[in-house]
């Protein structure tokens, strides 16, 4: 076998959650790209099922099931709908979050718990029951990928304290997994997103994308398909020998505190223009307006169809620009 042929994935079945849109979209039409059937998960119809249309338009079969995994019932009943879809599951990644609900979140010392058990219920419990229920699929055949999405805020202090506390979670319960389940064949892995313009932030301003690209070594802006080639590495037999890490993929932003922005002599590999297409693409689909280059302004920010409602939501505080470490991707 050649090494490229690693990384293919014919005939092998992944469910997706959140895939509707953002991440996890560009995630489950790479993974048809790679020869996989996807089942897309999410709570959001419209953008679901307009995804699994995707996917079958590359010649795989697809299947979408909504699902609010904040439900565990709903969670066992995604597992056993994809099984029956499309006849078992080879590949489980957890990335549904409902996202951009702040621009400034709650300080600590306020923190509501009704927030905090929102954020641990949908960031940490959800992955933990997909992958519990995976398990069941996987461990009698021997064999198993799981990824779960994490972020650069397990690592640094930089969103809200549910969001940060709860990915760091997931980075330890990937690792706790992958302990235990080498001995079934299963690798359980996470990886760690930069800001990625997703529709969770669109309302970024343009001057704070400009912050965050002078922030980042690589001198761009990350978009959800920069996270592509390292889930079909996680998920392929290229990393069979790979198990329980958390791969950030955040364009060096975490290596440093930077004091100052960063300059450059050479041109990023990536232009503003195409760092949103993905995002405009997503906010189309939800016909959400915005300035063309998908900044999304306060006055059109009504909420994604589909997002689950905190129970008290919080006025939008806006800061311009919001400093890179104090943006929140929670
Ligand atoms: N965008 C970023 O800057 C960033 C940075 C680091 C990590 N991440 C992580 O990447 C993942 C994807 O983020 P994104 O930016 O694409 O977010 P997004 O908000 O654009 O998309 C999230 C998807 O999850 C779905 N969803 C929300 N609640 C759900 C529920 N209860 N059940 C099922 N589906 C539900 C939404 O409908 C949507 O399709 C998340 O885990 C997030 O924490 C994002």
């Amino acid at each position: 076998m050649g090494v490229l042929d690693l990384f293919k994935l014919d005939g092998k079945v992944a469910l997706v959650t959140g895939g509707g849109q953002g991440i996890g979209r560009q995630l489950a039409l790479a993974l048809a790209e790679a020869g996989a059937n996807v089942a897309v998960a999410d709570i959001n119809e419209r953008t679901g099922s307009h995804v699994a249309a995707e996917v079958a338009s590359v010649g795989r079969r697809s299947a979408f099931m909504r699902t609010d995994v904040s439900r565990p019932d709903e969670i066992d009943a995604m597992v056993a709908q994809t099984v029956a879809a499309l006849g078992g599951l080879d590949i489980l990644v957890n990335n549904a979050w409902a996202g951009g609900r702040y621009l400034v979140p709650p300080t600590a010392e306020d923190f509501p718990l009704e927030d905090w058990q929102f954020t641990m219920n949908l960031a940490l419990q959800a992955p933990f029951l997909a992958c519990k229920a995976a398990a069941r699929v996987m461990i009698p055949r021997g064999r198993g990928k799981i990824v779960n999405m994490a972020s650069m805020s397990a690592t640094i202090a930089n969103a809200g304290l549910a969001y940060c506390s709860a990915k760091a979670g997931v980075v330890m319960l990937t690792k706790r997994l992958a302990a235990e389940w080498g001995r079934y064949n299963i690798n359980v892995n996470c990886i760690s997103p930069s800001y990625t313009l997703s529709p969770a932030r669109r309302r970024d301003s343009r001057d704070s994308r400009d912050l965050i690209r002078s922030y980042h070594p690589m001198g761009w802006h990350e978009r959800p398909s920069d996270l592509c080639g390292t889930l079909i590495y996680l998920v392929s037999d290229a990393s069979n020998y790979v198990t329980g890490r958390d791969i950030l993929v955040d364009g060096g932003h975490t290596l440093n505190v930077w004091l100052r922005p960063l300059t450059r002599t050479h041109a990023p590999l990536v232009s503003p223009d195409e760092e949103a297409e993905a995002l405009i693409h997503d906010l189309d689909i939800l016909a959400v307006p915005h300035d063309g280059t998908g900044v999304v302004s306060g006055d059109n920010d009504s909420r994604l169809p589909g997002a689950p409602a905190l129970s008290t939501p919080r006025p939008a505080t806006a800061v311009s620009p919001p400093p890179p470490k104090g943006a929140s991707p929670g």
